[in-house]
């Protein structure tokens, strides 16, 4: 089959990472007998150099004319990149939330699992992580504080800025919907995570959730607030199946998730709508510290390539093909730096996405 794949390749270690999924894609077609073409799609600070701002309508049309798109990561050092003397809504990240909105991505997939391999590297106690574990982060995308009305004023001669939490009923359905669904193709269990001790948001989300959750017996779930979600994402990982939770807890519970798998460069995540289309990009950021330097690690682009040979173009052989190589290259104990431990063998970024290529075999 042919599929049309845009491709942001954005800032930072971006260009970098992407190329090694872009490597592994290839060896997926030559497998399997696909041919993928890619289109580059400019986001972030690298449109803003090239365009003026963070996201142009021609790439919005560009992603739309795509069966699916891999991005890396967008953004620079926020103290010292000019992209950040520019005002917030031309900055690299208003491109990122608006190709979010613009294609109505609200639901976003981080799926957080312990590979036997990398155990030295969580820095969780044995004993609390028991046999392991295996979440999935469903993440609501285009709602929230992220895109509530916001401002900065002055109030009385002093300085006072606002940003608003917003959900209707309708947001929140159409999320936990996804979560129960997908829940039931897991281990039938979703934790919705909210603040409703304090937030009317948080309320109103409990109350749907329960609604949608009488269409799923066979379903089990629980209510969890925040605070205590992150605590027992360090206590007992291992008791999350699927969290179902609104835009910005799920911004910084999937950030402490991939924390504990050990490292942030294996988390992938999926954004999705409700066609086939998808944007696929790993849950990190695009590390400008270390940039260039051939050391990121590109497992996590590369599950998200795999996420998208799954969920946009059903090619669920060929996606299982590309995470069955990344399990084989960890227990051939090679490593990024990020997770090298001694005793394993350190390589760099386009060194790992030749040794994953290589255990692609059909
Ligand atoms: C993420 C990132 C983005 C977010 C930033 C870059 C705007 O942290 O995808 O988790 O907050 O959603
Ligand atoms: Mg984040």
């Amino acid at each position: 089959m042919e599929y049309k794949i845009g491709v942001i390749s954005g800032d930072g270690i971006g260009p970098e990472i992407v190329a090694e999924a872009r490597k592994v894609l290839d060896r997926i077609a030559k497998v399997y007998g696909h041919t993928f073409t890619y289109e580059e799609i400019l986001l972030g600070g690298a449109s803003i150099d090239a365009c003026g701002v963070p996201l142009t309508d021609e790439a919005i049309a560009q992603a739309k004319s795509s069966d699916a798109v891999l991005m890396g990561s967008i953004g620079g050092n926020t103290t010292t990149s000019p992209w950040y003397q520019l005002p917030p809504d031309k900055r690299p990240e208003a491109g990122l939330l608006k190709i979010r909105k613009a294609l109505n991505l609200f639901a976003n997939l981080r799926p957080a699992y312990l590979y036997e391999e990398l155990k030295s590297a969580c820095p969780i106690k044995d004993e609390l992580i028991g046999d392991g574990f295996d979440m999935l982060i469903m993440r609501e995308l285009t709602g929230g504080l992220y895109f509530g009305e916001r401002g900065t004023e002055e109030v009385d001669g002093i300085l006072t800025a606002h940003d608003s939490l917003t959900y209707n009923e309708h947001e929140i359905r159409r999320i936990a919907v996804k979560g129960f669904e997908i829940a039931r193709k897991r281990r039938g269990k979703v934790t919705s995570v909210d603040k409703a001790n304090v937030l009317d948001s948080s309320r109103l989300w409990r109350k749907v959730v329960e609604e949608v959750a009488k269409d799923y017996p066979e379903v089990s779930y629980e209510h969890m607030l925040v605070d205590n979600c992150a605590m027992q994402l360090v206590r007992n990982p291992g008791q999350f199946d699927v969290i179902l939770t609104e835009n910005m807890f799920g911004d910084i519970l999937s950030d402490e998730a991939s924390m504990v798998t050990g490292s942030i460069g294996m988390l992938s995540s999926a954004s999705l709508n409700d066609t086939k289309f998808g944007l696929y990009e790993p849950s990190h950021g695009s590390a400008p510290d270390i940039a260039g330097k051939d050391i990121a690690n590109p497992i996590a682009t590369i599950l998200s390539a795999a996420m998208m040979l799954r969920y946009s173009l059903d090619l669920d052989q060929e996606a299982a093909a590309v995470e069955a190589a990344v399990k084989q290259v960890l227990a051939d104990n090679f490593r990024t730096v990020d997770i090298y431990s001694e005793g394993t063998q350190k390589v760099g970024c386009a060194r790992m996405g030749e040794l994953i290529c290589e255990r692609i075999n059909g």
